[in-house]
């Protein structure tokens, strides 16, 4: 059986349809997309109505929430804001109801735990080791016998490793393709689809299969020129546009 996980599509549609094209190729049983789906970018309704029409598993980001609760959206640098308040005024009702039924953090059939930033926190971070071994003590707490975790939220690909004495670590991805072992626990993030800030532009996703279980990382590139002039006939800050050519 094989999954797909995807994050951070942050509205950009042309990166979302390249990913499921690629997606569709490889026979996933289900697709799940781990948040910020919305923000940044200039298609907030395809993408919504896209997500809702596949049928995928879906985790609340913070641009998800900052979309549909202003007052939350206050706290976001400008240039997330300034797109932040767009995506408001551009979703429809049925849209934002689709975004507020959302829920941040939940377990996939008792055996992965799927949340946008940190586990009960889509604004938190998993950046840095302190904060991953805080989200391995909440797995071994609070869903005792979930051993891999899967979010998204930094925009960068990340493996994180528990082994059975409790030493974190943060793995080297030399390999696209990568076996876990089912003694450890993990913490993985595919990377984004919409926004890459690994310096490369090409969208960013992941295939995780069981028996054996392994994850592959892969990316796909897309019709970037025409994702940005959506953003430039939107109005939305240019740098929001240049940014998808530098993978920042
Ligand atoms: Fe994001």
């Amino acid at each position: 059986m094989k999954i797909a996980f995807i994050s951070d599509i942050h509205s950009n549609l042309e990166a979302f349809r390249a990913v499921l094209v690629e997606i569709d190729k490889e026979n996933v049983s289900l697709i799940v997309n781990l948040g910020d789906l919305v923000g940044y970018n200039a298609s907030p309704r395809e993408c919504v109505d896209l997500v809702k029409q596949r049928q995928m598993i879906s985790i609340l980001g913070n641009h998800d929430r900052a979309a549909i609760e202003p007052k939350f959206a206050e706290g976001f640098n400008i240039l997330a804001y300034q797109a932040l308040v767009w995506s408001s005024k551009s979703l429809a009702p049925k849209h934002k109801r689709f975004l507020e039924d959302l829920e941040h953090t939940k377990t996939l059939w008792d055996r992965y735990l799927l949340f946008h930033g940190a586990p009960g926190n889509p604004a938190a971070y998993l950046s840095f080791l302190f904060q991953t071994k805080r989200a391995f003590n909440y797995m071994r707490k609070k869903t005792p016998g979930v051993r891999i975790g899967f979010f998204g939220h930094t925009h960068h690909r990340a493996v994180w490793q528990r082994d059975v004495r409790g030493k974190v670590s943060r793995l080297e991805m030399s390999h696209d393709d990568l076996l876990l072992d089912p003694e450890q626990m993990y913490l993985i993030n595919p990377g984004s689809v919409g926004q890459p800030r690994q310096r490369q532009w090409k969208a960013s996703y992941l295939i995780f299969s069981n028996e054996p279980q392994t994850i592959q990382f892969r990316s796909v590139a897309y019709d970037l020129h025409s994702a940005q002039t959506k953003i430039r006939t939107a109005q939305l800050p240019e740098y929001l546009a240049e940014r998808l050519a530098e993978g920042i």
